[in-house]
């Protein structure tokens, strides 16, 4: 089996939950890691299972990933494959199934793309990562849902026991 595990990511936290994945996915298995953005026109039917991760930023996915699921329609649907969501409203468990965390059930209502499974994981917060328009942006956006976080901190709000769990059914697809 060959999977091939590609992330969609801006501060590197979809990549690094890939990367986990891969370590966790089944030991035999040859196993690919790739940045989505760089590899649009790669030949998927190199591989026998697909993941695809992508990050959510002012509620929506990049638009190279929402292009690349458009052009590559036909192969994602005849290939097994499984998708991940990262975003930090995931955090509340109200809020982190595929069918309870809205940009991803308003994702996979939307597009054609069927993967065999799916899930949403929290992100993490990267102060040091932000530029200082984005740092005053983060921090007041946790501030107004009540969370007192200071501008230094490196948050990672990911339960790894669930992408663990994930990456268990990704063996199985
Ligand atoms: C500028 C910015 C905008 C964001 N917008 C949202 C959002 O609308 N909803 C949300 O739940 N998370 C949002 N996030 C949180 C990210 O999804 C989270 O930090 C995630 O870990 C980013 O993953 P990445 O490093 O792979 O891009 C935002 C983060 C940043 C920096």
């Amino acid at each position: 089996m060959k999977t091939l595990i590609l992330y969609s990511s801006r501060d590197g936290h979809t990549r690094k939950i890939a990367y986990f994945i891969a370590k966790n996915i089944n030991q035999s298995d040859l196993c690919e890691i790739k940045d989505l953005h760089n590899n649009l026109n790669i030949n998927l039917h190199k591989y026998q299972r697909i993941v695809i991760g992508a990050s959510i930023r002012y509620g929506y996915f990049s638009i190279k990933f929402y292009k690349f699921i458009k052009n590559k329609m036909n192969d994602l649907n005849t290939i097994p494959s499984a998708f991940y969501c990262v975003n930090l409203i995931a955090r509340y468990s109200r809020y982190c199934t595929p069918d309870t965390n809205l940009y991803t059930k308003k994702f996979l209502k939307s597009t054609s793309w069927n993967p065999k499974i799916s899930a949403v994981f929290a992100g993490a917060l990267q102060y040091s990562k932000y530029n200082i328009y984005i740092k005053i942006l983060m921090y007041f956006f946790m501030k107004i849902i009540k969370n007192k976080i200071s501008l230094k901190d490196y948050i990672e709000f990911t339960n790894w026991n669930q992408v663990k769990k994930f990456s268990g059914y990704i063996s199985k697809l």
